[in-house]
């Protein structure tokens, strides 16, 4: 078996606590064939970057690289979360392209690749994860590595003409023709890719999946969409209900329904619509006054990013003016708390919520939704209502699904939530919890790396 080497820019370090289900997944998959998983070590430092740290854990391996706060800025701030990320989440209106970024992003990329290919043995199988990475593959072939290597995008593939809006594009997702599998969580994402190889890369797209790049290289492209433990999931939530920051919750509801959302801080989660949606929702509603509270948790994410920066000064403000207009002395709609909360707890609060609110504007898969499922207690299972336009729609048909720029429809699916009878919130939520047991994340990686191997 060939030894398996990850590369993502963030890495979880083997006792790091917090660390989610796609960090679980990637150990275990190391700890199955021995392994090796490169990225960034979390550390910025004055002057070069490169400085490489090794840590042994049985038979994986974790090497991280230290980068200079400019490349950290121009590459991570920069590049891949003011120019890829909105881009890749529809927003062209939000994407900073500037060439002294890119040029960051290029550089950090092309260091990547000179560090991790003199850590690479002959036959290992490399699995790079998301946007930070485009161009790594490339890199490693100027380095003349030949060994296999796959890529899965984690977030959305945006539309042709999206991505023709970049600045060489041409180069950037032209790059990707040098890795011999690209993932993609749906098969929309993985159509809107085969179209822009069609229509602006000169190139193939084959039936079987195959893909033919303009000077003839072959690649192939699929859909993995990715999930989650749902038998870990379960049994996390059921025994959080005793901890005592979820008992504390319980007891401050009261008797009150409890509707959750659980994003961070990212203006793709949508989470100005879905506030106004909950504001819609009280105006038009006024007879469950005082019956449901809404409680949305959205850790402070990229806090250095100006677009996040007035996100959060917009929630701010959305949240004391719906709470300033509706709440009674005795009772608070709309709880908003920027914490973090380990995922155990999560579980235990998701358990306690009635309603699941997960709407995004655009999500690659959102693993929320499937999380908020997998927790729910089957005696009296909560209602998910989730966006179309996460990955996780395509899946989850049993969710109320909703279109999250219509506050009036989100507005209806909260009201319908809140009514549903017992016994359809049971079989809606079954429906959805065979298919997250059937396709959990050991399925999703195994799937992701036999084709890589095939
Ligand atoms: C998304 C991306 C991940 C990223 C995560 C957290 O899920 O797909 O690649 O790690 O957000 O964002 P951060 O910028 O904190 O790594």
């Amino acid at each position: 078996m060939s030894r398996l080497v990850v590369v993502s820019n963030r890495v979880a370090m083997p006792h790091a606590h917090r660390a989610g289900g796609l960090a679980v997944a990637m150990r275990a998959a190391l700890k199955e064939s021995g392994g090796l998983w490169f990225g960034w070590s979390g550390k910025r430092v004055h002057g070069d970057s490169g400085e490489l740290h090794k840590l042994d854990d049985g038979n994986t391996s974790y090497c991280t690289m230290d980068l200079s706060f400019e490349d950290f800025d121009h590459y991570y701030n920069g590049f891949a979360n003011r120019t890829l990320w909105p881009l890749l989440h529809f927003r062209l209106d939000l994407v900073d392209y500037r060439r002294d970024t890119h040029e960051g992003y290029r550089r950090v990329n092309a260091l990547f690749a000179e560090k991790l290919a003199s850590q690479l043995r002959e036959d290992d199988i490399v699995w790079v994860h998301d946007y930070h990475l485009i161009p790594l593959a490339q890199r490693l072939r100027d380095l003349g590595v030949g060994n296999r290597i796959g890529f899965f995008l984690h977030v959305p593939m945006p539309s042709s003409d999206l991505l023709a809006a970049l600045p060489n594009h041409e180069v950037l997702f032209g790059s990707l023709a040098a890795y011999d599998l690209i993932g993609f969580q749906t098969e929309r994402d993985l159509d809107r890719f085969q179209s822009y190889v069609r229509l602006y890369g000169g190139g193939r797209a084959f039936a079987d999946g195959r893909m033919r790049a303009a000077d003839g290289r072959e690649f192939r492209a699929g859909a993995f969409p990715i999930s989650i433990d749902a038998d870990l999931i379960a049994r996390q939530a059921s025994a959080a209900v005793t901890r005592a920051s979820v008992q504390r919750l319980r007891e401050s509801l009261g008797s009150r329904v409890l509707a959750i959302g659980v994003d961070r801080l990212d203006y793709s989660k949508g989470l100005p619509d879905r506030f106004r949606a909950f504001e819609r929702f009280l105006d038009r509603f006024p007879e469950i006054h005082g019956q449901m509270t809404y409680l949305q948790l959205a850790p402070v994410s990229r806090s250095e990013v100006p677009e996040y920066q007035a996100l959060r000064r917009e929630l701010e403000g959305l949240a004391g003016h719906i709470n300033g207009r509706h709440a009674a002395p005795d009772w608070t709609p709309v709880r908003y708390v920027n914490r973090d909360f380990s995922h155990g707890v999560l579980t235990g609060f998701y358990r306690l919520a009635q309603l699941g609110l997960v709407t995004p504007l655009r999500d690659g898969m959102n693993l929320v939704a499937k999380e908020f499922v997998a927790s729910q207690d089957p005696q009296s299972p909560g209602v998910l209502v989730l966006s179309r336009f996460a990955g996780a729609a395509a899946e989850m048909k049993e969710a109320l699904l909703v279109n999250p720029y219509d506050l009036d429809g989100v507005a209806d699916a909260i009201a319908h939530a809140h009514a549903m009878p017992m016994e359809e919130r049971k079989e809606r939520w079954h429906a959805l919890h065979r298919r997250l047991r059937r396709h959990d994340i050991t399925l999703w990686r195994r799937k992701f790396l036999e084709a890589l191997e095939a």
